[in-house]
């Protein structure tokens, strides 16, 4: 790990996003569980329209639990760097993965880059970006530790609970309160996309539909740990007054919370290409 500068100060520096996903980092996985098959699926096709070369070096920011990265590094077989402000995160990362893993993880700042000029082939992230107070801050500091002709991936993979009887009722209660699905996830992507092409990077996106099978309990369990009052505009009061419906619903019906129901599961990827860019 001595090729990595550490700056004696990082820590002070770390913003305040860390201490969210300590919490969350506990029933993270499940909550944030997507079908593995989707999960191959995504990484197999990134890896048929990116080149890499043996002594390829890629780093993922915002690594969390390892959902993309442990299976990246494995199908690849090379060294990849995860990295994340929440040390719970990457605990339970560091949980999964096994001796002969290529994984090495470290506790940064995705704004305060310990890295190099030009010492990465791919920097990838996972739901990260939208939760970034600016991101054009961070495509500048990412730049620089990527190589000429490297990749910055984004990639965004999810399932869609929404429509999903009788959690719509949930969710409609939501939506009534100006509620949707990531809108500044959507919003940082088509801002991105603008950004790097305007710069004269290559660009090309992909979609994977797929599907999940939850059990009408694991739903509940899901909706309810959901992480509201950090990140977005629905404060828990609400999300429980709105639980409060769906529970009223489910005993009204007399529900069999064992059933298992499908719901869609997308992942969505970016690719883009740093091309004749002075960083
Ligand atoms: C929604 S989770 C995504 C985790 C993982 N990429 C995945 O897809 O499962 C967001 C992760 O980004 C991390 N994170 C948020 N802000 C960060 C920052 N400024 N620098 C590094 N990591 C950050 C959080 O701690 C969390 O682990």
């Amino acid at each position: 790990m001595s090729v990595f500068r550490f700056t004696a100060n990082l820590v002070f520096l770390m913003g305040s996003c860390n201490s969210c996903f300590d919490w969350a980092s506990s029933f993270y996985d499940y909550s944030r569980a997507i079908p593995e098959k989707l999960m191959i699926k995504t990484i197999e096709t990134l890896l048929k329209k990116v080149k890499i070369h043996s002594d390829s070096k890629i780093l993922e920011i915002g690594v969390g639990t390892g959902r993309v990265a442990i299976p990246l590094s494995r199908k690849l077989k090379k060294d990849t760097i995860g990295m994340d402000i929440s040390e719970k995160m990457l605990q339970n990362c560091r949980k999964k993965t096994i001796s002969t893993d290529y994984l090495q993880l470290i506790v940064a700042d995705g704004l305060f880059l310990p890295f190099s000029q030009n010492q990465f082939d791919i920097v990838l992230t996972c739901h990260v970006l939208h939760l970034l107070p600016n991101v054009f801050q961070f495509i500048e500091k990412m730049v620089p530790i990527l190589v000429q002709q490297g990749y910055f991936i984004n990639l965004e993979a999810y399932v869609n609970y929404h429509q999903t009887p009788p959690f719509e009722i949930y969710y409609g209660k939501l939506a009534e309160a100006g509620f949707h699905h990531n809108p500044r996830g959507d919003l940082v992507r088509r801002s991105l996309i603008i950004y790097l092409t305007k710069r004269g990077w290559n660009h090309i996106q992909y979609k994977i539909e797929s599907e999940r099978e939850i059990s009408l309990n694991d739903l509940v369990r899901f909706i309810r740990d959901r992480v509201f009052s950090h990140q977005r505009a629905i404060s828990d009061d609400f999300h429980q007054r709105s639980l409060k419906h769906l529970y009223n619903e489910i005993e009204k019906n007399n529900l069999d919370l064992s059933k298992k129901v499908l719901a869609p599961a997308t992942s969505r990827c970016n690719i883009f290409q740093r091309s004749n860019d002075k960083a």
